[in-house]
C-alpha cells in the first residue's frame, strides 16, 4: 500500500496535548492526511482535553490507558519530567504492533525502549516549534524494528516539516542544539538586528519587517540554490573594499564564530545534564 494510504489507515493517538503537541497534531491535520476521525487526544486536565478536543474536532479520551488502547500510533507530548510518572503505570498496555513516538527533549531512544519494553517500533522525535508553520526540522532515531516502516514514519512527519534521521546520542544532540534551540538563537540575532535599525530611527514595526525579510531572503536564496555553499553566496553578495566586506572583517576580528561555538557547546552541555538527571531521578 502507498505511504499515504496506509498513513490513512492508521489511528493516531497524542498522549499530551501542550504546545508541541498541538503543533504537530495541527501539521498532520492540515496536511489532510490525518483526519480529524483518526485521531485521539488525552492530558492531564480536562478542561483543557475538551478546549482542544473542539478546536481540532477530534476525539478526546478520559485516560492513558484508553487512548493506547484506540491507537496504532502513539505520540507522547508530555514534559520530560512528566515522562516517567506518566507512562511507568501504563507501560504494560502497550503492545508490539504499536508505534511509539516520543518528543520529549534529552530522553534518549535507549531509555524509551527500558521505559516501554513491550513496545518494538520506537521513535524519539524532536521537531522545532516551526512545526506551527510547516517549517520544523524534524530530527528522528528510530529502533531497529522500526526499519520496514520507516517510508510511511517519514511522510507522516514531513507534514510538519523537514524530516531528518540521524542517530541517536551525539548526532541527535547536534540537532537538538542547532535545530530545536537553534530558533531561540536565530532569534537572539534577529533582536540585534532590529535594536540596531530603531536606533537608526526606523520605527519599530519596519524593523522587524526589515528583519525578518533579510533571514528569510538569505534562507530563501540559500534554499533555491542547494548546489550552492554558503560562503560561495556569500562571496555573491560581497565586493571587494566594500560594505558587507567591512561588516564581514570585523565579525571575522571579533571572533563571532568562536562565541557562537562556544555557546552550542554550552548548550550541547546542559541536553547531556537534563538526560542525566532524568535518569538519575528514575
Ligand atoms: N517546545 C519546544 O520547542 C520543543 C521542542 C522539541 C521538543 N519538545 C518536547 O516536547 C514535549 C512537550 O513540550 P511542550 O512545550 O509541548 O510542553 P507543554 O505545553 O507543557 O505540554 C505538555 C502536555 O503534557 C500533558 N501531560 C502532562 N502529564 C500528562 C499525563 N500524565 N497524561 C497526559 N498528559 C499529560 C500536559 O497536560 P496539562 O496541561 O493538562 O497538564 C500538557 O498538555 C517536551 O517533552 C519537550 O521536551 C519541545
Amino acid at each position: 500500500m502507498a505511504a499515504q494510504d496506509l498513513i490513512r489507515t492508521k489511528k493516531i493517538g497524542f498522549l499530551g496535548v501542550g504546545n508541541l503537541g498541538q503543533a504537530v497534531l495541527r501539521g498532520f491535520l492540515d496536511s489532510g492526511l490525518v483526519l480529524p476521525k483518526n485521531v485521539l487526544i488525552s492530558s492531564r486536565t480536562e478542561r483543557k482535553l475538551a478546549k482542544v478536543a473542539e478546536e481540532f474536532n477530534v476525539q478526546a479520551v478520559k485516560t492513558n490507558e484508553e487512548l493506547i488502547d484506540g491507537s496504532d500510533v502513539v505520540i507522547i507530548g508530555v514534559k520530560p519530567q512528566d515522562l516517567y510518572l506518566a507512562i511507568e503505570p501504563i507501560a504494560s498496555s502497550f503492545h508490539e504492533d504499536h508505534v511509539v513516538m516520543s518528543l520529549a527533549a534529552g530522553i534518549s531512544l535507549e531509555s524509551l525502549e527500558e521505559l516501554m519494553p513491550d513496545v518494538k517500533k520506537i521513535l524519539r522525535v524532536m521537531p522545532n516549534t516551526a512545526a506551527n508553520v510547516k517549517k520544523s526540522v524534524v530530527a528522528y532515531s528510530a529502533s531497529d524494528a522500526c526499519s520496514p516502516h520507516l517510508n510511511w514514519i517519514e511522510e507522516l512527519l514531513s507534514t510538519i516539516g523537514v524530516v531528518v534521521p540521524v542517530e541517536d546520542g551525539d548526532m541527535m544532540e547536534a540537532l537538538v542544539v542547532a535545530a530545536s534551540s537553534g530558533i531561540g538563537f536565530v532569534y537572539e540575532l534577529m533582536i540585534y538586528w532590529q535594536e540596531w535599525l530603531e536606533e537608526r530611527g526606523i520605527d519599530r514595526e519596519t524593523a522587524k519587517l526589515v528583519t525578518v525579510n533579510v533571514f528569510a531572503g538569505a534562507s530563501a536564496m540559500a534554499s533555491s540554490a542547494p548546489n550552492t555553499s554558503f560562503e560561495e553566496l556569500q562571496r555573491k553578495v560581497t565586493s571587494l573594499k566594500g560594505v558587507t566586506a567591512a561588516g564581514l572583517d570585523s565579525m571575522r576580528e571579533l571572533e563571532i564564530e568562536r562565541a557562537l561555538r562556544i555557546s552550542f557547546e554550552k548548550a550541547a552541555l546542559r541536553d547531556k545534564s537534563l538526560g542525566d538527571s532524568w535518569l538519575k531521578s528514575n
